[in-house]
């Protein structure tokens, strides 16, 4: 089952899903589309992507002692929509996900259940992944950036990390997790002091290095603070990667281990010419959640910096999910199950409300209330509505084909198909700078236009009066609809390849270099099938 979740090639997601929690993911993320060859087509270019290189794109690796919630389906279904919309444009797309499978974390809960830590959890259990963390490692002592001491002080078990006295709000991790006093043991450690004038130079050189803003200010505001020098092996229990020479006794730290998984998925330590890793890496961006950005943005920087490998060119923080205006957590039992809500709304409705209803990087609210508004007026009423109109009066009164005989156009028919012509820029430029909000926003806002207009063209009049321009509108709004369609299969591919479908678009010319080529327009002629409902209203069931 998460085979099919996520799309093209990720370790995990694309070999056995044997990981239990992972493995119930809902078929959120949908059908697979592989990697394309390489292409020269490309999309709007920015400062930290040139718009046509290979992209590698990643979500964090998942934890695997608990169920999937909301946080890991959120994170991978933005990814999912950002890498569909890059091959779409015709760029080569490595996306990867995975599951984190080492640390205390998975240890204790193991052992809770009366498991083998191996029974439980796959992948950075993988020896090539844990052959490439040994070789990182081996690098960085060769730079001269590790060393032993011993460490004592906090640690949260739930975030995996050490907190200094200062940070510690009401005696937990400013998380709210329960933290507990590491007692003095012996430790590796990585110099991250040495980088703190680094990364804040590295910072302000490449100003989109961490995006939303608000985030970046955080981080360097962080670093500013100054920067320990980090405890990166621990002796006391020993689920994890071991430290080379050290087989005995220390484990590395798990935020080590799993941040390696960005590059052995790679192929790391093999970086020569025609390897993945001389292919993708610098990863052109990674997503995560607000509350793992230290880790992506200052950790993993500093230790890609030591060993004088390139930084990855753009690290974006999404918000947090609340339900019903309250924090999600399992003691106040509202954890928002993925597989039931798409047992619920149908994937594509989901996938569209969870994209559209914030600004990505913001916090956000879920509410069954807002879910049912969104997919049905957004989707039901106006998408679905408006292409059951054009269908059905096509097939009704243009002998189910698509109308050949097409009249001059107007200035209001010129205007529309202007608009569709500009939305794969404008598209592109939203999802370049991961404003999947706005992509959604442009999305919505053609539909209403090509609503505008058939409410003002009237078609259904033009069938008494002038079949000619009945026509000719129906034609204009086919070809709008094509648009509409191709653009929404990033975000809704089940449902854009039902209306391409319904409009004959051949499996291949769904793509979007054939949105402006004159040969793959809606073909005149071609006939067309019965049409049916894409997105039925969602009825709130009543309780008797
Ligand atoms: N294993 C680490 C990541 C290592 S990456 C090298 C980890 N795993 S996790 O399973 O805890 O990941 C959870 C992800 O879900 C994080 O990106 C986190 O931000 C996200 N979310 C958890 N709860 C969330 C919400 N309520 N809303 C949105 N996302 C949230 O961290």
């Amino acid at each position: 089952m998460l085979a099919a979740l996520l799309t093209g090639t990720s370790r995990a997601f694309t070999h056995a899903p044997k990981t239990r929690a992972l493995a119930s993911l809902p078929n959120i993320l949908t059908a697979n589309t592989r990697h394309s060859k390489s292409r020269t087509r490309s999309t709007p270019s920015t400062s930290f992507d040139d718009g046509s290189s290979p992209y590698q794109i990643t979500t964090p690796i998942y934890y695997v002692n608990d169920k999937p919630h909301i946080g890991h389906a959120y994170t991978s279904l933005a990814c999912d929509v950002i890498a569909r919309y890059m091959r779409l444009s015709g760029r080569e797309v490595f996306f990867l996900s995975g599951t984190d499978e080492h640390g205390q974390k998975v240890q204790q809960t193991a052992e809770k259940r009366g498991m083998e830590p191996k029974a439980f959890v796959m992948r950075t259990t993988e020896e090539e992944h844990k052959e490439a963390v040994r070789h990182l490692w081996k690098v960085l002592v060769d730079k001269g950036a590790i060393y032993l001491g011993s460490y004592e002080g906090w640690y949260s078990v739930r975030d995996e990390c050490y907190y200094n006295e200062s940070e510690l709000v009401d005696g937990k991790a400013p998380t709210g997790a329960e933290v507990t006093w590491v007692k003095k043991e012996d430790s590796y450690f990585f110099k991250l002091s040495d980088y703190q004038d680094k990364l804040l130079q590295y910072y302000e050189q490449n100003q989109d290095f961490i995006a939303p803003e608000s985030r970046r200010n955080e981080v360097v505001s962080f670093v500013k603070g100054g920067l320990k020098d980090l405890s990166i092996s621990r002796t006391t229990f020993d689920w994890g990667v071991k430290v080379p020479g050290e087989e005995e006794g220390h484990v590395m730290y798990v935020w080590l281990d799993a941040l390696t998984n960005y590059i052995s998925a790679l192929g790391y330590p093999n970086m020569e010419d025609g390897s993945k890793f001389s292919k993708f890496w610098p990863a052109a961006l990674h997503v995560v959640g607000k509350d793992i950005l230290r880790f992506h943005a200052v950790y993993w920087p500093a230790f890609l910096m030591a060993a004088d490998l390139p930084l990855p060119r753009r690290i974006f923080a999404h918000g947090w999910w609340t339900k019903d205006g309250e924090k999600i957590s399992k003691s106040l039992g509202n954890v928002i199950d993925p597989v039931e809500l798409v047992e619920t709304y149908g994937v594509d409705p989901t996938r569209f409300f969870l994209m559209s209803e914030v600004t990505f990087g913001n916090d956000g609210d879920f509410s069954d209330e807002k879910m049912i508004y969104k997919i049905n007026a957004n989707l039901a009423n106006e998408l679905g509505n408006l292409n059951q109109r054009i269908m059905t009066l096509v097939y009704k009164n243009c002998d189910g084909a698509v109308p050949v005989e097409i009249g001059p156009l107007t200035d209001d028919d010129k205007q529309l198909l202007a608009t569709a012509a500009s939305l794969c820029q404008v598209t592109g430029e939203a999802i370049s700078n991961q404003a999947i909000h706005k992509y959604v926003e442009h999305m919505v806002s053609m539909v209403w236009d090509a609503n505008k207009y058939i409410d003002v063209q009237a078609p259904w009049v033009l069938r008494k009066t002038d079949t000619e321009r009945m026509k000719t509108v129906l034609y204009v709004l086919m070809e709008v609809m094509r648009h509409v369609a191709i653009l929404y299969q990033p975000l809704m591919p089940t449902s854009s390849n039902a209306i391409l479908d319904q409009l004959g678009i051949p499996e291949n010319e769904r793509e979007f270099e054939h949105l402006g080529k004159e040969e793959c327009k809606v073909l005149l002629g071609r006939t067309i099938s019965k049409p049916i409902a894409v997105f039925p209203r969602f009825e709130v069931p009543v309780v008797a």
